[in-house]
């Protein structure tokens, strides 16, 4: 374990942005964690996991963790004839996660194929897509106070997961590192959820009746394929805002204006309407300013075309924003973390 100085975080971030953090270490063990978060002299760390929820605009004036621990388990005692439950290290990837449950026929996750990031930032946001979101399989999670060092198990209901949301982004921000997730996965009788638009169709363009987990993958690996950009190849952190959940009031007004606003009901007198579906309205879907852009196959994606700054896919950002609320009255607020 080394403490580096003055490190380029570009590799470690998926926007690809090129900032600098003034003291960097990566950490594979607990013990290694616990170490780092007891030097003095570095003052209040920044951790980074997968980096593929963060918008970096500055430089890192601390100490960054990179956080690489890794191992899968299955827990024997936690887990039966129907149900496995593994802990996944917070350093390993996320969709290597995926195809190792694919593999072995455990399911819950084959919705979730191709999310980049880690698995220990996964509950933080609750990534979610395809009609499954991260809370459908969470068994639970083990985390390190950063102040006391000491390691504590959530339960589903202490995470208190919402759309994109939990308890570690509001009421325990940035107290406590996710060191490991524990998963309940189904080992038979897997609960098929082909029911999001896209999934059925291409299922059914292959000709396949009753897909499995292998084939519920293999089409949402398709579909992401078709409309998101790798971030290997072009730098994005996926959905750059959330969408917009408005009530029933707001919605039949816009609905006057705008006909043919896609929408989803999301309980009572609440409804969701796409954000790429207003960002697109406002006219910037394909559009590039420098290098800081948006997709062209999904506006929701803000992109680096290269050397985009930090600030400048912020300008960006903050110009949709602004755009999207003097048309449609309705503020979309970002889904990555901006610092
Ligand atoms: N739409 C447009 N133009 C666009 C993009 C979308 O009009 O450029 C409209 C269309 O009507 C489309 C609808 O928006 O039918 C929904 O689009 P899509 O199915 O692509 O889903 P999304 O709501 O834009 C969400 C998640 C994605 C997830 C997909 C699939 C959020 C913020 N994003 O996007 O998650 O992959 O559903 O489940 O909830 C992410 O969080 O990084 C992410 C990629």
């Amino acid at each position: 374990m080394e403490i580096q100085e003055h490190i380029s975080l570009s590799a470690y971030n998926t926007f690809g942005i090129d900032v600098k953090a003034r003291y960097f270490v990566s950490v594979t063990t607990l013990d290694e964690l616990q170490a780092v978060l007891a030097l003095e002299g570095y003052g209040k760390p920044f951790v980074i996991g997968g980096g593929s929820n963060m918008l970096l605009t500055q430089d890192i004036d601390c100490l960054v963790i990179h956080l690489n621990l890794k191992g899968i388990t299955i827990i024997s005692p936690l887990s039966s004839e129907q149900t496995v439950v593994l802990e996944v290290a917070a350093g390993e990837n996320w969709h290597e996660f995926v195809m190792y449950c694919v593999d072995r026929d455990y399911g819950g996750v084959e919705n979730l194929s191709l999310i980049p990031g880690n698995v220990g930032t996964s509950p933080i946001q609750n990534i979610g897509a395809y009609g499954v979101e991260l809370k459908d399989v969470f068994h639970s999670c083990l985390a390190l106070d950063r102040t006391t060092l000491q390691l504590r198990e959530f339960t589903l209901n202490e995470c208190a997961f919402g759309y994109r949301d939990s308890v570690f982004k509001n009421e325990l921000k940035d107290q406590y590192i996710i060191t490991a997730v524990r998963f309940a996965l189904s080992r038979k009788d897997h609960k098929i959820q082909t029911t999001y638009g896209a999934i059925a169709d291409t299922l059914a363009a292959a000709h396949i009746t009753s897909p499995g987990i292998k084939e519920v993958s293999k089409a949402v690996i398709a579909i992401r394929q078709s409309k998101l950009p790798d971030p290997a190849v072009l730098g994005n952190s996926g959905s750059f805002f959330k969408n917009p959940v408005v009530d029933q009031t707001t919605f039949d007004t816009l609905s006057a204006s705008f006909p043919d606003v896609p929408f989803y009901p999301v309980g009572q007198n609440k409804i969701k309407i796409p954000a790429g579906w207003l960002i697109e309205q406002a006219g910037f879907k394909g559009k590039r300013f420098g290098d800081a852009g948006v997709h062209d196959k999904q506006a929701l994606v803000l992109v680096n075309h290269g050397n985009a700054s930090g600030q400048e896919i912020w300008e960006l950002a903050l110009k949709i924003q602004a755009k999207v609320a003097s048309i449609f009255g309705i503020t979309i607020i970002p889904e990555v973390n901006v610092f």
